[in-house]
């Protein structure tokens, strides 16, 4: 049975030829079980009727911001909530260009902005234009914000010539999509453990020592697992994001000490252990139970104590678990990372550098390399978090 049974999805489709194709993808969606809602641009309606589409879907086909006799909005925010995939097929030079530039001048482009959910891309187009530079930025763009694209095939095209830009096959794109869903599934029943943010050392009831972690990369790092079907237990330092998705628990904690109790005592019958949080590695030795004056002196010692080492705790620790450490560096960036691999006993590292413009604390992108207890090193170009997590997601717990 096909894991497309029951599943929402929007069939989004521009004006271009393949538009034939289409027909016979919303067909196929249906047979495998799929609730498909039709989603078509102006000139899509020029190469196929709606009459056809909302016969084989059982739905009427939306288009239009309101139908025109009755006044009724279609809420294109309401679709991208129902949606659990959107798919776009064909995907034009044209619609590729504005989602990528978020240009919102159709049902279609409002839609695929509105998306909580996977959107999924088969571009449809002549070779010249496939090949067009600014065609091939959309498309880098639209693989940065983390779209799926169903690349074309090479053949004969509509025009007469040759070479890549037929749309993918409908069987090809039914199959990305059970992929997809297959993905969502992969790590059911799997426990994972993801420390995020940074920690705050208290000197005194209103000042601390920290460091800028923003929370960003160890959350969509939770969140990516938890996307494919795993029980995530996120131990977040002081951050004010929200964790999206279901099957998260958060444990809140300030301290590298606190942040240590949580990990060490919830890291039995985790499968793996992840951990982007930026711990203090020193806290202050006394925290003055009342704010410290600065009359009366000119200058100020602080001592400071080390704080545990969780990841080398966990790491001598460990049993079954997997345990995926993180390391920034500013310099001499590959060896740091390979002797904290081997220090805390971990079994992938994953190495950001401050030098790097794109990684780091509270940008929304990070460029990585992972590397294994086997020596295996896996360099990423920049991407954003969210991706990144994805990365990380497949390497350490398959694709
Ligand atoms: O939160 P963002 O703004 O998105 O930024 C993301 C990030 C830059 C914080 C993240 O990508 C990252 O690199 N996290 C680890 C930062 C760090 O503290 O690295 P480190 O090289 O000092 O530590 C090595 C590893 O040991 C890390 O997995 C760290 O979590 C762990 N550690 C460190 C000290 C300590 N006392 N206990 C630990 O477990």
């Amino acid at each position: 049975m096909s894991n497309l049974r029951g599943k929402h999805i929007v069939l989004g489709i521009s004006g271009g030829i393949a538009a034939y194709k289409s027909v016979m993808l919303l067909r196929l969606l249906v047979k495998a079980g799929a609730e498909v809602q039709v989603v078509i641009t102006p000139n899509g309606k020029e190469f196929i009727t709606p009459v056809t589409l909302s016969a084989l879907s059982g739905k009427p086909v939306v288009s239009e911001f309101f139908t025109a006799n009755t006044g009724e909005w279609h809420s294109h925010v309401d679709l991208g909530l129902w949606a659990d995939l959107m798919i776009i097929a064909p995907a034009t030079a044209s619609t590729i260009g504005k989602m990528a530039n978020g240009i919102a001048d159709n049902m279609l482009i409002t839609t695929y902005l509105s998306a909580k959910e996977q959107v999924m891309v088969a571009p449809a187009m002549d070779l010249d234009m496939w090949r067009h530079p600014s065609t091939q930025r959309n498309i880098e763009t639209l693989k940065r914000d983390g779209v799926i694209i169903v690349e074309p095939e090479a053949g004969e095209l509509a025009s007469g010539l040759v070479g890549k830009g037929r749309m993918e096959e409908p069987e090809g794109i039914v199959k990305a999509a059970e992929a997809y869903f297959a993905k969502t599934a992969s790590l059911t029943g799997k426990r994972v453990m993801v420390t995020a943010g940074p920690t705050f050392e208290n000197i005194d009831p209103v000042r601390f020592i920290g460091n800028y972690s923003s929370g960003k990369m160890g959350f969509a790092i939770a969140e990516e697992f938890a996307s494919r079907g795993a029980e995530v237990l996120l131990i977040a330092g002081p951050v004010s994001m929200e964790v999206k998705g279901e099957g998260i628990k958060r444990i809140n904690v300030v301290s590298a000490r606190e942040m240590y109790e949580a990990a060490v005592s919830n890291f039995d019958g985790m499968d793996y252990v992840v951990l982007a949080a930026a711990v203090a590695d020193y806290a202050p030795e006394t925290v003055s139970e009342s704010k410290i004056k600065r009359e009366g002196t000119d200058e100020m010692v602080l001592k400071l104590v080390k704080n545990p080492d969780i990841a080398a705790t966990l790491g001598s620790m460990k049993t079954t678990q997997k345990i995926i450490g993180f390391a920034l560096e500013t310099d001499h960036e590959l060896e740091n990372a390979l002797h904290k691999l081997k220090k805390k006993n971990l079994d992938w590292i994953v190495l950001n550098s401050l030098r790097d413009p794109e990684a780091g604390f509270m940008k929304d992108t990070n460029k990585i390399t992972i590397v294994s207890d086997t020596g295996m090193e896996l360099e990423f170009p920049a991407k954003r978090k969210t991706e990144v997590a994805k990365d990380i997601a497949d390497v350490v717990a398959g694709k």
